[in-house]
């Protein structure tokens, strides 16, 4: 059935309108930091990541013709602070018309400390909402709309390595690989469950307002793309280190030229850094990279990942370590 957006099939009264779908997190290779268009939350530059497998989100999404509001219950408790958010998500994917719903929402790694979790939610929701609600939006409509809510959200749509593209009014994401053409693993370092003291998209607007390294930024990531894009298709470790390690610290060098300075992290991140350059120095494939949050991410080939998982948990000011391969892009697990 072809619908246009927005727009939802009549369907007869008894169908039960509940979808579940599960995503993942994805951590950015090539980041994407500021914005070219808040209002539409459209992302100033390209970016590239991969999507994890065992770190996720599932989202339930349910019509109830009870409700005067919608509502939103994460790990079990009422949540109110990301209602807005989640509401005005689902006007985008069904219509302010839409009947209010129940969305029960289950995530088992720390929320909003860096580890991508806001990318998880917002692609489960789009992939939960559209199914539940009968939207019957496509792949690419799907991936807007998540990233309307969230930038990085889009990119969870796809499995594997994804760029993210600008496309005038838009964007468009594209698997470069997938999760089993090259299966790398990230060991997650875990600095602090705190939440971070400054969300990713205002931190954006203060680096583009007052830091001096904004537009060199943006100049540069055209070319630092083309290096990581040819470096994955090449399965190329090396290269593909160089370059995110780079872009990763160009990114936070932005931030911290910003006023007020915008750091997201502690001593325990530096150590973790200083880790993994001493597993460099002995040999070991890895390299580092950090999100807006304290969390370092190791990426390595698989054979080492035990050794860098040792080495990060024995690394002072680390309170957890997760190890995860690199997995599938958003998908309905269950709908009725
Ligand atoms: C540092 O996607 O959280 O993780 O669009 O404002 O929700 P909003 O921002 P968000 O920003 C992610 C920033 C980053 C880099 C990246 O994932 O590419």
């Amino acid at each position: 059935m072809a619908l246009g957006y927005n727009s939802r099939p009549i369907l007869p009264e008894s169908t039960p309108m509940r979808a579940t779908a599960r995503a993942q997190p994805n951590i950015a290779l090539i980041k994407y930091w500021g914005k070219r268009d808040t209002h539409r939350n459209l992302p100033a530059v390209g970016s590239i990541s991969m999507t994890l497998a065992d770190l996720y989100t599932s989202m339930q999404v349910e019509e109830d013709a009870s409700l005067d509001a919608d509502v939103f219950e994460l790990n079990g408790r009422g949540e109110t602070k990301m209602l807005t958010r989640v509401s005005r998500c689902l006007d985008r994917v069904a219509g302010e018309t839409r009947p209010k719903v129940r969305v029960i929402s289950q995530c088992n790694f720390p929320i909003a400390a860096g580890l991508a979790s806001s990318a998880a939610a917002f692609a489960a929701l789009v992939v939960a909402a559209n199914a539940a609600l009968h939207c019957e939006h496509d792949d690419a409509a799907l991936a807007s709309l998540a990233g309307r809510a969230s930038g990085s959200a889009a990119r969870s749509l796809l499995g594997g390595f994804v760029e993210l593209e600008n496309r005038d009014a838009d964007i468009e994401v594209r698997s470069l690989l997938t999760e089993h053409e090259w299966p790398l693993q990230v060991v997650v370092a875990i600095t602090t469950a705190d939440s971070k003291p400054v969300s990713s998209g205002d931190a954006m607007e203060i680096s583009r307002e007052t830091s001096p390294f904004y537009d060199r930024w943006l100049d540069q990531q055209p070319a630092d793309l083309d290096a990581a894009r040819d470096a994955i298709a090449n399965r190329d470790f090396a290269r593909l280190a160089s370059i995110a390690e780079h872009n990763c610290l160009k990114m936070h060098s932005v931030m911290w030229g910003s006023r007020p300075p915008i750091v997201y992290w502690n001593s325990a991140t530096l150590a973790c850094m200083q880790t993994i350059r001493k597993l460099q120095a002995d040999g070991v494939a890895v390299f580092f990279t950090i999100d807006a949050g304290p969390q370092v991410k190791a990426v390595c080939l698989p054979a080492e990942a035990a050794r860098i998982q040792q080495a990060l948990a024995a690394t002072p000011g680390v309170t957890d370590v997760m190890l995860t391969g690199l997995g599938p892009g958003a998908a309905v697990v269950t709908s009725q």
